[in-house]
């Protein structure tokens, strides 16, 4: 036993250093265009750390495993059993409890009061979802289903509705996500942080995010951030034709 702990434990060392350091320098998240996307991406990055050492330990003991069980193509017979370390099951219990619980706690009681934070807005635009397409409808009662054109730093409430299933509306460039329930109005804050388009970015869209039927994968929708300026103008141009 003691043979094994020594090279498991140096493994399981070396293999935490590696992939925190993975975590740490390769960037796998896409770019934020909202204030809210950094509770996300913290939220997830903490994970992504906090997941490292038990991704380690399971390569650890695969790797010990093909380096000391190696059977070279001779019969090998089974092992002594083990008997359940009290102490060893207890400590591991508590500590992954703990954590778990924790994590539920912060960042995600915590983080969803950020991310939601205090109930007043700038605008308001109605989103309502039906199979496979989505309605925009701007404060002064324009409606649009071809783009969602939205002013850069304000903080805008989405009223997100559906007309049949439930669909979600989520925008990942702004990380934030609620679901389209057909008899609900659900609501969501979003402050864009930047003037772009999904030429600049293919995030910035809103895609459907419930399994909605044969057209889900679609149900796609090009997001423009503008200035504030040019969205009174916009929403202006399309109310008459609307
Ligand atoms: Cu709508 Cu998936």
């Amino acid at each position: 036993m003691r043979k094994t702990w020594l090279p498991v434990g140096l493994l399981w060392v070396a293999y935490t250093i590696l992939l925190v350091v993975l975590v740490r320098y390769v960037n796998v998240l896409p770019n934020q265009w909202a204030e809210e996307a950094h509770v996300v991406d913290e939220a997830f990055m903490l994970l992504m750390y906090l997941g490292s050492p038990v991704m380690a330990m399971i390569l650890a003991v695969m790797t010990w495993g093909v380096i000391a069980w190696r059977s070279d193509g001779a019969e090998r017979e089974d092992g002594p059993n083990h008997h359940t370390n009290r102490a060893v099951v207890t400590t591991w219990l508590v500590l992954t409890s703990a954590l778990a619980i924790g994590v539920v706690i912060n960042p995600g009681f915590v983080g969803l009061a950020e991310i939601r934070g205090e109930p007043s807005s700038d605008y308001v635009i109605g989103i309502e979802a039906s199979q496979f397409f989505w309605e925009i409808t701007y404060p002064n009662g324009a409606t649009a289903f071809d783009e969602l054109v939205i002013p850069a730093h304000k903080r805008v409430r989405y009223d997100v509705n559906s007309t049949d299933v439930v669909h979600s509306f989520w925008i990942p460039a702004f990380r934030v996500k609620i679901d389209a329930v057909p008899g609900l109005t659900t609501q969501l804050y979003i402050t864009a942080t930047n003037v772009g388009t999904l030429e600049d970015d293919h995030n910035l869209r809103i895609q459907c995010a419930e399994l909605c039927g044969a057209g889900h994968a679609s149900m796609a929708l090009p997001v423009r951030v503008v200035s504030d300026a040019e969205w009174t103008e916009y929403i202006a141009s399309i109310a008459g034709s609307g």
